[in-house]
């Protein structure tokens, strides 16, 4: 696991567009597994300027993302096909037909999960996969509990994390109680993982992912099995690592083939 530190969100947000561009040039038919909330927002208007001034071509890409609310439609303002469409999608040359969510208005949510899994599998499998991280500890949202080797599925989202995502909406109780997420056995498939983390509101989960044992208690910690994961803090969520001095050390002396 590589952990980098910046002193502000931005400049994390602008490391990961460049693995993103770098990605893109390097293979244009790439497979990228893409996050929704706070945490990529600045990830995506750096993708966005990219597209714009340098043109970047996402014509070729396919995406997935990790995860919907059950019960919104994908026009529904609070629904996570809408914010791709207004954060990313709508901006870029991507072809409608290749970018991909959970449908949370499914009749068959079972048959739509693996339906979901069998996309991912015929299109290669993802390259490169964004995660957020929730205060609790969980990516997509598998939360706290979560298999660790699970598949695409329905869960259930802990109060904790309600009330976090309540301010996408007028209350915790408008939050819905259920989502599909990727499983965290499908996210390990990601060839490549970038996880961003911004604020002390994210410090503890850091502290559990970076430095922590393996737990289903805290499921992100579970990237510390995956051979190619990039870990992209700001001050503020690195704030109680112990081997803080360790990363800058490793991240100051990477030899030049190593940078991007
Ligand atoms: C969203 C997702 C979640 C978020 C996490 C952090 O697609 O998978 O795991 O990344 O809840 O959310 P923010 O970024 O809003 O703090």
């Amino acid at each position: 696991m590589e952990v980098l530190i910046f002193n502000k969100d931005v400049n994390a947000s602008r490391y990961a567009a460049k693995m993103f561009a770098k990605l893109i040039r390097k293979k244009p038919a790439a497979v990228l597994g893409l996050a929704t909330g706070s945490t990529p927002c600045l990830l995506y208007a750096e993708l966005r300027q990219q597209h714009e001034e340098e043109g970047l071509d996402f014509s070729r890409i396919t995406s997935f993302n990790l995860d919907e609310y059950v019960g919104l439609d994908g026009d529904h303002p609070q629904s996570y096909r809408y914010f791709m469409q207004q954060a990313l999608f709508d901006h870029i040359n991507v072809h409608p037909g290749k970018v991909h969510l959970p449908d949370g208005k499914s009749d068959d949510i079972p048959a739509n999960c693996v339906d979901y899994e069998k996309n991912i599998s015929a299109a290669g499998g993802i390259d490169l996969q964004v995660l957020g991280l929730g205060s609790d500890g969980h990516i997509g949202f598998n939360e706290p509990s979560s298999s660790l080797a699970s598949r695409t599925r329905i869960k259930t989202l802990t109060r904790e994390t309600r009330e976090d995502n309540a301010r996408f909406f007028d209350s915790a109780d408008e939050v819905p109680q259920h989502c599909i997420t990727m499983g965290i056995g499908t996210i390990m498939e990601a060839r490549q993982i970038v996880l961003l983390a911004f604020g002390e509101r994210k410090a503890t989960a850091v502290k559990q992912v970076v430095e922590g044992p393996i737990s289903a208690m805290w499921p992100a910690t579970i990237l510390q099995m995956h051979p190619s994961v990039v870990v992209l803090l700001d001050d503020a969520a690195a704030a109680s690592l112990d081997q803080k001095d360790y990363y800058r050390e490793v991240a100051d002396n990477k030899p030049d083939w190593q940078r991007i």
